[in-house]
């Protein structure tokens, strides 16, 4: 049996459900550092960091599915809306840390502060850009929106190229993780621009 279809049956007999809450350890983990003081000396800072490298994380996942099964056979398209709406909670966390923690719900300062630092008005876009994706994700949405809903979800491309943009933008100092995600999503979104001609030299293979 080969590696693909090994997998692919494992796949058929794990559900999604557990993923939702699987993904969503690592928040309350980073929740529970905080909380009891092992997070350096800038906590709010370091959680805030955290969680925007975990929607990075499961964003860069959500993106590996289709390549995944188009060029290896593992089929993990029952994980992908547990994926997606995994970034979406990533994050929101993220942000209301931001607002809530770093900028302490004063609505003056944080409107000032996203004005004024271009990388954050590009992750508010990717917030924005998401909310229409979580919203549309359950089985009713899928099915009253159709094809509509192919299209509105190829905004996950949009949200990529922002969130990679912030990502580069916020660090200071890039480190090797972040070089290897940035990378990552060049291939992966990549992808997305050879896949028609990829998908027809295979068919005719
Ligand atoms: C798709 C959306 C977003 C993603 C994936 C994301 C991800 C990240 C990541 C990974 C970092 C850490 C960079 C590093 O390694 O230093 C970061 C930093 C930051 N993000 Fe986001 N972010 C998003 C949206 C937002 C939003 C909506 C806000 C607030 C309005 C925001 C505010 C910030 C700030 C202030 C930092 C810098 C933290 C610091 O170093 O002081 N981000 N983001």
């Amino acid at each position: 049996m080969s590696v693909s279809s090994t997998v692919n049956s494992a796949v058929r007999k794990i559900p999604a459900w557990p993923l939702y809450i699987l993904g969503l350890i690592p928040a309350v983990w980073g929740f529970y550092l905080g909380a009891t003081n092992q997070l350096g000396t800038d906590p709010v800072k370091t959680f805030e960091i955290f969680l925007g490298l975990w929607a990075i994380r499961f964003l860069l996942l959500t993106l590996a599915v289709t390549p995944l099964r188009d060029l290896a056979g593992v089929n993990l398209i029952k994980y992908r809306r547990a994926l997606g709406l995994l970034v979406f909670w990533y994050v929101l966390f993220h942000f209301l840390v931001w607002l809530i923690l770093d900028q302490q719900l004063m609505m003056a300062q944080a409107i000032d502060d996203i004005t004024k630092r271009p990388f954050i008005m590009l992750g508010m876009a990717a917030l924005i850009l998401l909310i229409p994706l979580a919203l549309t994700s359950f089985n009713f949405a899928i099915r009253k929106l159709r094809k509509n809903w192919n299209k509105l979800h190829k905004l996950i491309y949009a949200i990529s190229i922002l969130a990679a943009i912030h990502l580069f933008m916020a660090t200071k100092v890039l480190d090797a993780e972040q070089y290897i995600y940035l990378a990552l999503f060049v291939v992966l979104l990549g992808y997305r621009i050879a896949r028609e001609p990829i998908l027809q030299a295979k068919r005719a293979a």
